[in-house]
């Protein structure tokens, strides 16, 4: 079995080719990467390396050739009409190579009324996958916890949670848990050919992240959210993302980022790591 892990140099793409060598040879590993330079550490280990950007259909049809099971990680390309492109070109060349499972790696905010404004990538996606002919199987990823522990300083310079959602909740999860959930699902095939939705064991409302957070830091954070156009402007980075960013934590402000399942527990028979346990040890990593 020949398994092809996309954006494999990228942060979710390089955990997930760790955590499958603990299960595949390497040889039985090949990635699809934009930039192999970045891919050399996993070459030298024996894993195969093909060089397809999303733009190219033909260079992705080369890159998944003779592959069994392709793992696609999306890149992070907006607006979704270019990102749709992108995939588009992925599923032909995967019909074009007779792809037997396509795990799409997707994203919690995916619902038909979400005002994420990278949501509409998805929505093609689900339909574009059910209408097709090769087999697949739908991740929807939680959000991640990765970004929190480097943020916690700068929200200990301000002594507050910012994000605009109200008394809404989010889940959060990390990619090394992803991975090792992914990793099952791509390598059993009683996991195949259905939907997942992959959160931590509970949902945080902003009073009690930023509880958790002052705990970790050693300094008092309290929540206290800035308006969406505050935080729009406050995190425009690069200029014009603001929007589309905050969109995110209008989504969390309907309800729509707390969701909570035990798929993760189901899939890999344990519980995925609490946020307040990955806090601790990330953060005292970093100090
Ligand atoms: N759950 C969440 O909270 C959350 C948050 C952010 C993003 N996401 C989603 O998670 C996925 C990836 O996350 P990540 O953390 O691994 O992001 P990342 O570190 O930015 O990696 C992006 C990857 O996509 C590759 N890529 C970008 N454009 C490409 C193109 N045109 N052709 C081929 N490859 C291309 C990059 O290649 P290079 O190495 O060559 O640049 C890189 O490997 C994305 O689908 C994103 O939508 C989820």
């Amino acid at each position: 079995m020949l398994y092809n892990i996309t954006a494999a140099t990228g942060n979710l793409g390089v955990k997930i080719v760790e955590e499958a060598l603990k299960y595949i040879e390497p040889n039985n590993l090949v990635l699809t990467v934009r930039n192999p330079d970045k891919a050399a550490h996993f070459k030298q280990m024996g894993i195969g390396i093909k060089q397809a950007n999303y733009r190219s259909e033909q260079a992705l049809t080369a890159a998944f050739s003779g592959s069994d099971i392709l793992i696609y990680i999306p890149s992070l390309t907006f607006p979704s009409v270019a990102r749709i492109m992108e995939f588009e070109n992925a599923i032909v060349a995967a019909e074009k190579t007779g792809i037997k499972q396509f795990i799409f790696i997707g994203f919690m905010a995916d619902h038909g009324n979400n005002p994420f404004k990278m949501s509409p990538f998805f929505g093609y996606v689900q339909r574009r996958l059910a209408s097709g002919t090769v087999p697949y199987t739908y991740i929807r990823n939680g959000m991640y916890s990765d970004p929190l522990p480097p943020y916690l300083p700068e929200l200990a310079r301000w002594g507050k949670i910012l994000y605009p959602v109200a008394d809404q909740k989010i889940s959060f999860i990390s990619r090394k848990d992803l991975a090792k959930a992914i990793v099952q699902i791509a390598i059993k095939e009683s996991l195949h050919g259905k939907e997942y939705t992959l959160t931590g064991p509970k949902a945080w409302s902003m009073a009690e992240l930023a509880e958790l957070m002052s705990r970790i830091s050693g300094s008092s954070i309290i929540y206290d959210p800035l308006t969406t156009e505050q935080f729009a402007e406050l995190y425009d980075e690069p200029k014009g993302f603001g929007p589309v960013l905050v969109s995110l934590y209008e989504a969390a402000a309907k309800g729509l980022m707390g969701e909570v399942t035990e798929d993760f527990e189901r899939i890999t028979g344990e519980k995925a790591e609490d946020l307040s346990i990955y806090m601790e040890r990330e953060y005292r990593g970093l100090s």
